[in-house]
């Protein structure tokens, strides 16, 4: 029986035909998985399942295409600054950033809703994301809202709250039936919502708390892992908003007011580290944990220069909650890996539309208000 010279193990004896032809069975069949996780991931086996294209999609079902802009917290302005560190947070984690000194700061304001052109209001989230770009190492992105915990803790459940908060045509408002019947899916969302309603919103971007709202854990030099949360804590005196001061408002209100006060004098945050004990829950961005964890004051975060989103210094940036350097790792939270998909979508959909993006409402105002970044 003619042997394949091409066929020899690498111990260098020759194989039989019948173990040439398993091995090229079993070759075959590698390939077809690797097509299939292929197809899967793509989402072309499984038309039904929740992948980030199909996720995005819904966005624009129910926020209309505005092209060039974010899917998701669409309305927005970057900034600049740094980052100086305590040292306070070296003992947990081995990241350089948190080694005594400054980094550079590329951040961004938003209101979240994929509304490019949407009216500030005081209901609307509001988000701080940074970029902290230290020289010679590794950066670290992070996105956080001014909520105490996230609505939902999966991401089916965003797509559901996605789909639910659809506006009907007929009254511009989301139908109430369509809602009521995500609730009753997605009873944490019932909880969690029952908290955001009880929080206290203050006048502005620069006196707000901003939260990572998703667990992560900290690694030290010796390898030691602790659960954490963070939030960016404003050093401006907090002024709560009055439902006066949003009524008699401006459409850019918001951002007016934080174009205007950069221009006046920075604007800074303490960025406090919250640490978790055993029993928190890590994979639940819906729970809270309790109010005494210890805190750490890891630094402090000023912007100083604002500029607009067309070409600004934010523009390209994704800021996927997974850009971490050594000494920060994700938690078992699954709306992380969520997040990063469906981010990686909408950053592949907006940089494939920079000619039709229309200008922002918010560069408009830099304009007016003369730059400075
Ligand atoms: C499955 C859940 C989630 C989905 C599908 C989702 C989706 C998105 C998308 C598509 C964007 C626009 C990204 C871009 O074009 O760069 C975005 C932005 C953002 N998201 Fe989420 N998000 C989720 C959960 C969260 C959570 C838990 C937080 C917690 C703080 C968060 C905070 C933010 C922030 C701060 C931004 C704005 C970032 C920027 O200014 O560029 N998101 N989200």
């Amino acid at each position: 029986m003619p042997i394949d010279t091409r066929a020899i193990e690498a111990s260098g004896r020759p194989l039989t035909a019948a173990a040439t032809l398993t091995r090229l069975a079993v070759i075959g069949v590698a390939m077809l998985g690797v097509a299939g996780a292929f197809a899967y991931a793509g989402g072309w086996l499984s038309p039904g399942r929740l992948t980030p294209a199909r996720l995005l999609r819904a966005f624009e079902e129910v926020n209309g295409t505005h092209p060039g802009f974010r899917r998701n917290h669409a309305k927005g302005v970057c900034v600049s600054g740094w980052f100086e560190s305590t040292g306070a947070a070296v003992s947990l984690s081995e990241a350089g950033i948190f080694a005594p000194g400054r980094v550079q700061l590329i951040g961004r304001f938003a209101l979240a809703g994929g509304m490019p052109m949407q009216a500030d209001s005081p209901a609307t989230v509001r988000s701080m994301a940074l970029r902290f770009v230290p020289a010679g190492g590794e950066e670290w992105r992070t996105g956080m809202n001014n909520i105490p915990v996230f609505p939902v803790n999966s991401a089916q459940g965003f797509y559901d709250q996605l789909l639910a908060s659809k506006p009907d045509p007929a009254t511009g408002k989301p139908d109430p039936a369509a809602m009521r019947q995500f609730l009753e899916r997605h009873p944490e969302a019932v909880r969690a919502l029952a908290i955001i309603k009880t929080r206290a919103v203050s006048s502005g971007f620069a006196d707000t708390t901003f939260n990572s709202l998703d667990a992560f854990r900290f690694v030290n030099a010796a390898g030691r892992s602790v659960p954490v949360r963070w939030a960016t804590v404003p050093l401006q005196p907090v002024v709560a908003e009055t439902p006066a001061q949003a009524a008699a408002a401006d459409k850019n209100y918001l951002f007016d007011a934080l174009i205007a006060q950069i221009h006046q004098h920075p604007l800074q945050w303490r960025l406090v580290v919250t640490i978790g004990q055993p029993g928190d829950r890590t994979d639940d961005a819906t729970l809270p944990w309790p109010a005494d964890r210890q805190q750490v004051d890891a630094g402090k975060v000023t912007i100083d220069g604002v500029s607009g989103e067309d070409g600004g210094s934010c523009t390209d940036i994704n800021y996927d909650p997974l850009v971490l350097p050594a000494g920060i790792e994700p938690s078992d939270d699954p709306l992380l890996s969520a997040r990063s998909g469906a981010y990686a979508r909408s950053f592949t959909l907006r940089a494939g539309e920079k000619e039709k993006k229309a200008p922002s409402a918010v560069t408009t105002q830099i304009a007016r208000a003369g730059n400075k970044s």
